[in-house]
């Protein structure tokens, strides 16, 4: 006797066939990554990003005119979404050139706009295409978390480099990013009776140009060893996107190797 359905087994082969996906953040190292895995799974993906770009919808995700404009395109365009990917976010990496400051002495503007974007911008993004969503009675959102959700960023990490004061992984961040994951919960709970699924996908530090100090000191605190390469993310994207995951809501989904355990 067959076990699963067939309409359980449609979900592997091109899952989001027909379905619209929105991006936002869609120009930087990660959002290019999602806006593949999800074209290739079916869907037709409108990118959305600060930053001009070929066949990207420009808007800023702090910005609700604007994004109330994206949203008018893309129904006129395409018709509501189905999948929204809350991607868009700041970080300060750790570049020698980057201006470093005490703890102390950290603008609080700096920590007000780094919440700005990676919180309100999602929560904006949220109350636009989200609501249409709900409204249509279906629908996937996926909020990009970060390990910084669960955990505080090690100083030691950075402590290697040539910087006085010693570079910090700004504490804004992972707040931000803890902010964005109970979001997912009250967003899960409210929308859960429309049909629409509100996750989040919480990725360790993907390996791009690291320098090989803060790759040794990372890896060695990783169980899986490693960095995560772009590749380890699509699967756990295209999951909570997709039918595959259509009895999950309010969760965190950690893609870290483990970094978190
Ligand atoms: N790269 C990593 O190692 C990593 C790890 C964990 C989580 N993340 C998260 O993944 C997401 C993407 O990270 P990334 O490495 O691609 O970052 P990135 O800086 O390379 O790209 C971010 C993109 O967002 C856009 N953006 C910034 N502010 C915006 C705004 N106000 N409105 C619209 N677009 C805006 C930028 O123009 C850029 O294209 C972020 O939320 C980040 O916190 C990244």
């Amino acid at each position: 006797m067959r076990q699963v359905s067939e309409t359980a087994l449609a979900t592997v082969d091109a899952p989001l066939r027909g379905r619209i996906a929105i991006v936002t953040g869609a120009l930087g190292k990660l959002g290019p990554v999602w806006a593949e895995a999800l074209a290739e799974a079916g869907a037709t993906v409108v990118p959305v990003d600060l930053r001009d770009g070929d066949g990207v919808l420009c808007a800023d995700v702090t910005d609700r005119a604007a994004l109330d404009e994206a949203r008018e395109r893309v129904e006129a365009e395409h018709g509501t979404p189905h999948v929204l990917v809350n991607n868009a976010g700041v970080d300060q990496p750790p570049a020698a050139a980057a201006t470093t400051y005490a703890v102390e002495d950290v603008p609080l503007e700096d920590f007000r706009r780094t919440l700005d974007v990676n919180l309100a911008g999602t929560f904006n993004a949220i109350q636009v295409f989200g609501s249409a969503m709900r409204d249509a009675g279906r629908g996937s959102i996926v909020n990009i978390g970060s390990l910084y959700a669960s955990i505080a960023a090690e100083p030691r990490f950075y402590d290697h480099m040539d910087a006085d004061p010693p570079f910090l992984k700004p504490a804004a961040y992972g707040a931000s990013k803890a902010g964005v994951v109970n979001l997912t919960r009250y967003f899960a709970r409210l929308w859960g009776p429309s049909g629409v699924r509100v996750n989040a996908l919480s990725p360790g530090g993907v390996r791009g140009g690291q320098d090989p100090d803060f790759l040794r000191k990372y890896n060695e605190r990783v169980p899986l060893g490693r960095m995560a390469e772009a590749d380890d993310l699509v699967g756990p994207l295209l999951f909570l996107a997709s039918d595959a995951s259509r009895y999950v809501t309010g969760h965190e989904l950690r893609v870290d190797g483990g970094f978190t355990a």
